[in-house]
């Protein structure tokens, strides 16, 4: 009998699940979940971005004119439950990246996420992990700035998280410690398998005293090996990708953000080479 390898080799799960996580807004959450997305796709890896804000923000980026038929919407409504996940995964503009789109009347779900806590809280994993780590190498999960039930949703359905934070803005470091430690705390209660993967410094701008202190400041509290050697500059490139609801990959591949999210995507591949 021949034996078919290649199958045996598809079933295996062995895909990743990332999330973004910082509850202080704008510190570069939805634009390392893009940014990081499209450079393991131009990595070679399958990649499914997953947008857990009801701002939208990735969809936005990503979406190119596809109108999604089902979302995160449907994903998280507790009296759906004839979704087919295949179903709510729709192409980007960019080869091997695809996108759970969402729409802001998400929002609208969370009270009633709320009232069905603790079981709410599993929906997510219960309803993407297998497919996605079976089907992606990579599922990246952008999520809003808080530390909500959208986001414990997706830490419960996660492998790692990564915190991005701010150089630019003193305040950035004051909540850093409470979003890792929140980490933790899910990590032990709820989801065993959760680790935080490293600190990403973003919006980095040498010529700035404050961010030269911010730095120092975080490698205080933080060894040396939880914050990621890349460190994405800042860059006037990213909101005029933005404004052309593009990835600054795609909009100036050879822009220094670009080239920063690049060798970021290489650093994670050598991290969890093997595992
Ligand atoms: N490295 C950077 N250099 C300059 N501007 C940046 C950089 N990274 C992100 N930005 C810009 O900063 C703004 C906030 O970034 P982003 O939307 O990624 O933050 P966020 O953490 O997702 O925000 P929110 O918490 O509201 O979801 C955007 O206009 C984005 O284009
Ligand atoms: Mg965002």
């Amino acid at each position: 009998m021949q034996t078919n390898f290649k199958y045996l080799v598809l079933i295996m799960p062995s895909g990743h699940i990332i999330s973004i996580v910082n509850h202080k807004g704008g510190v570069g959450k939805t634009t390392t979940a893009c940014n990081l997305a499209h450079a393991l796709a131009r990595e070679g890896k399958r990649v499914l971005v997953v947008d857990m804000d009801p701002q939208c923000n990735a969809t936005s980026i990503l979406r190119g004119d596809i109108e999604a038929r089902c979302t995160l919407y449907e994903i998280l409504d507790p009296e759906e439950n004839e979704i087919s996940i295949e179903n709510c995964i729709y192409g980007t503009a960019y080869n091997d990246l695809y996108l759970i789109h969402n729409i802001p009347e998400t929002a609208t779900i969370e009270p009633r996420l709320i009232r069905l806590m603790p079981n709410s809280l599993t929906l997510l994993k219960a309803k993407i992990r297998n497919y996605a780590v079976n089907n992606f190498d990579f599922t990246i999960i952008d999520n809003p700035p808080n530390l909500g039930t959208f986001v414990i949703c997706s830490l419960y359905c996660s492998d790692f998280v990564i915190v991005p934070n701010e150089a630019g803005s003193r305040y950035s470091v004051d909540g850093l410690i409470k979003a890792v430690n929140f980490v933790d705390d899910v990590q032990k209660d709820n989801n065993p398998n959760l680790r935080f993967l490293k600190l990403l410094i973003t919006k980095v701008d040498r010529r700035m005293s404050v961010c030269k202190a911010i730095i120092s400041q975080i490698r205080r509290y933080f060894p040396i090996e939880k914050v990621f050697d890349t460190m994405i500059p800042s860059n006037t490139e990213f909101q005029k990708a933005e404004l052309s609801f593009k990835t600054v990959i795609a909009y100036k591949s050879n822009a220094s953000g670009s080239i920063a999210y690049q060798k970021l995507a290489r650093e994670i591949l050598a991290l969890l080479k093997g595992q």
